[in-house]
């Protein structure tokens, strides 16, 4: 059933309490070095706005202990994002406190006010009621736009939706569209459909690949966690990353994919993990003790690109390689590629894969980049969130 979104409520003087996921990348310094998050959430704060409402944004960001954190203060992303609309936005220095329901009270239509970390609280993980019960009497309808946390319960995301009783709750703009993306383009694809997998790590994905074999036509893998179903069928892979408490897992899967599942047939491996080891391509499952691979050879990223080439909906979702250390990033530079040179619907999982289709370019390329890490992982489980759920139906 499709939930209610903010384009379906009035919202003309009235405070709109969005939940967005500013929950952005930070450098040494404190500044923002990647600031998707807070530019996707931008429709949904504009058409409040514009339709003559006011803005209360709550985010957390980073992990701070149930305290305020100087380290983690979300006033940084109120600036970057006054600057994104070119327009004075407040910063509350507490998130329920004094400072924080004086200025709530003081908005006026068109104003937007962003809270201090939502985390600097403990009801917040907690998901405490009375804490929930302060925010949602902050405004009149509450907007959850934080796709990134849709996996959590945190109060911000399910306790503070259910304490706006019968008030509206609906979903922003972004996650509508990841749901769009991410839930239903898979629950109903075109095919041919292809998932790529990759990163380093089967035990991360194995969820997410055994959801897709039940869906996709092919699900090609890349990554070092090519190297654990390696050594499930028997073979070499010398000193390459594997997990071995999960070489079984690694055999379920291949038992029940069927001809589902590519795995490379080419690696490209070094005698050090650095760029300035000596290096060479290798058959995959013959790669000699003293050398590791790190990245998918070219005879792999020609096959894949090949097959993504005839796809109609592809899902790709973690590196082919270890993409900081060149040339390892040459394999999940083809795969990229060869999803931005298809007609397929492409859809890219969040994380290290977002991140490297920005870094190419290409992010204005493919249909939907997915701003969610571990949301967009349980997405692709096939998982349902509560926190969407509690949401209005239309
Ligand atoms: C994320 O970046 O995945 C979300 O903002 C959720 O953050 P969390 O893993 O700290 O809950």
């Amino acid at each position: 059933m499709a939930k209610k979104t903010i384009a379906d409520v009035e919202v003309k003087d009235k405070k709109v309490f969005i939940r967005v996921d500013f929950n952005v990348p930070l450098d040494e310094t404190g500044k923002i070095v990647d600031d998707r998050r807070i530019e996707m959430a931008i429709p949904t704060i504009e058409s409040v706005l514009n339709r003559g409402g006011s803005v209360i944004l709550a985010s957390h960001l980073g992990r701070p202990k149930d305290a305020p954190d100087p380290k983690y203060t979300m006033q940084p992303t109120a600036v970057r994002l006054s600057e994104l609309l070119k327009k004075p936005v407040a910063f509350a220095t507490d998130t329920v406190g004094s400072d924080a329901k004086s200025k709530v009270a003081a908005l006026k239509n068109g104003d937007i006010l962003v809270l201090e970390n939502l985390r600097f609280q403990p009801g917040e993980k907690n998901g405490d009621e009375s804490f929930a019960n302060e925010l949602a009497a902050f405004a009149d309808i509450y907007v959850n736009d934080a796709f990134g946390t849709c996996h959590r319960t945190d109060a911000s995301m399910y306790a503070v939706p259910k304490a706006f009783g019968s008030k509206p709750k609906v979903c922003g703009f972004l996650v509508e569209k990841e749901i769009k993306y991410l839930s239903n383009a898979i629950s109903n694809p075109q095919r041919p459909f292809i998932a790529i997998i990759g990163g380093k790590k089967v035990s991360d994905k194995i969820l997410v690949i055994k959801n897709l074999l039940g869906i996709c036509d092919k699900v090609l893998i890349g990554g070092a966690m090519a190297y654990t179903f390696n050594i499930a069928r028997g073979e070499n892979v010398g000193d390459s990353f594997i997990e071995p408490d999960k070489v079984d897992l690694a055999k379920e899967l291949l038992s029940i994919a069927g001809n589902k599942l590519e795995l490379p047939v080419d690696t490209h491996v070094s005698n050090k993990f650095s760029a300035d080891g000596e290096k060479k391509i290798v058959k995959s499952g013959t790669i000699e003790t003293g050398w590791q691979g790190l990245d998918i050879g070219p005879e792999t990223s020609q096959i894949y690109a090949k097959i993504i080439k005839e796809a109609q909906t592809v899902v790709w979702n973690g590196p082919m390689g270890v993409c900081e250390i060149p040339p390892f990033d040459e394999g999940t530079k083809k795969i990229a590629q060869a999803i931005v040179d298809s007609k397929a619907i492409s859809i890219i999982g969040g994380g290290d894969s977002a991140a490297a289709i920005q870094l190419l370019g290409f992010a204005d390329k493919v249909s939907h980049v997915s701003t969610g890490g571990g949301a967009s992982l349980e997405m692709l489980e096939g998982k349902k969130f509560e926190s969407v759920a509690v949401l209005d139906e239309k």
